[in-house]
């Protein structure tokens, strides 16, 4: 089965609306240009919820190709939470993707395994797809249990899914020492994480949901490794941060992506 790869920018708390308005639009511009064949190659954007808005106003008003989603959820759907937005907010403004567990919010906020497994929840009941974060540190490298503690994440989340939901999913891998250090992964590692994800998801939930599930490298990601990363068999494309803050080579690594 052949998946289609994403490349997905994760804008973390950068761009306001403005800021957001003049990157889609230069992108779109960049990719036109380049001829991007945007059946080949999927590009989504992950704006700040305040940036939600207006990414959804240029696509629908051009009928613009690119996805977009938000970079977290809450897992209540409405009610006294202050400063939390629901699934359904998220849906209503267009969203097609959720970051879910992004090791960032893993680390400043309190976002424990069962918290994930109800954002994912959350997320799928919504109709847009989670791309769960999942990456072990630099301590758990070192101690060589890297594929264990990855393959672990993804088992707890998804212990109690369905096999349609499985398929939904799509998994980000982000060894947490390659976030913003400029230490990418090498090929190999990102495709033994990949493959041993997409095994354990065929050994849990069959053979189709480890095909159809998109399963992404994130971990500074720029357009001098993007193409030897997506050489990788079990590797479907890409969750660019810092390099997904320069819309010339945020486009590149699209291109680099097909
Ligand atoms: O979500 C994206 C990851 O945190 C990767 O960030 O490309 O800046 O290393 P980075």
């Amino acid at each position: 089965m052949v998946r289609t790869p994403l490349v997905a920018g994760n804008w973390k708390m950068n761009f306001d609306h403005l800021e957001a308005t003049y990157f889609v639009q230069k992108l779109v511009w960049l990719l036109r240009d380049a001829k991007f064949d945007y059946k080949r190659c999927e590009v989504a954007l992950m704006p700040a919820f305040t940036a939600l808005r207006s990414v959804e106003v240029l696509v629908e008003a051009d009928n613009l190709k690119i996805s977009y989603g938000a970079q977290t959820v809450s897992v209540t759907s409405q009610g006294a939470f202050t400063g939390d937005v629901s699934a359904d907010m998220l849906a209503q403004l267009g969203c097609r993707y959720v970051i879910v567990g992004h090791s960032e919010r893993r680390k400043y906020h309190p976002e424990d395994d069962a918290n994930i497994v109800d954002q994912v929840r959350a997320v799928l009941a919504a109709g847009m797809q989670p791309i769960l974060c999942v990456g072990e540190s630099y301590e758990e490298r070192r101690q060589g249990i890297e594929l264990e503690f990855a393959v672990g994440q993804v088992k707890d989340v998804t212990r109690d899914l369905s096999q349609e939901e499985v398929g939904k999913l799509v998994v980000a891998y982000e060894p947490v020492w390659a976030i913003g250090t400029g230490m990418v992964a090498t090929p190999q590692v990102a495709q033994d994480a990949a493959r041993a994800i997409r095994a354990h998801v065929e050994s849990a939930f069959g053979r189709g949901a480890a095909q159809t599930m998109r399963i992404l490298y994130g971990g500074s990601v720029s357009s001098h490794n993007a193409q030897e990363l997506i050489s990788q068999s079990d590797v479907d494309g890409f969750l660019v941060g810092g390099a997904s803050l320069d819309v010339e080579e945020f486009a590149t690594i699209a291109r680099l992506t097909l």
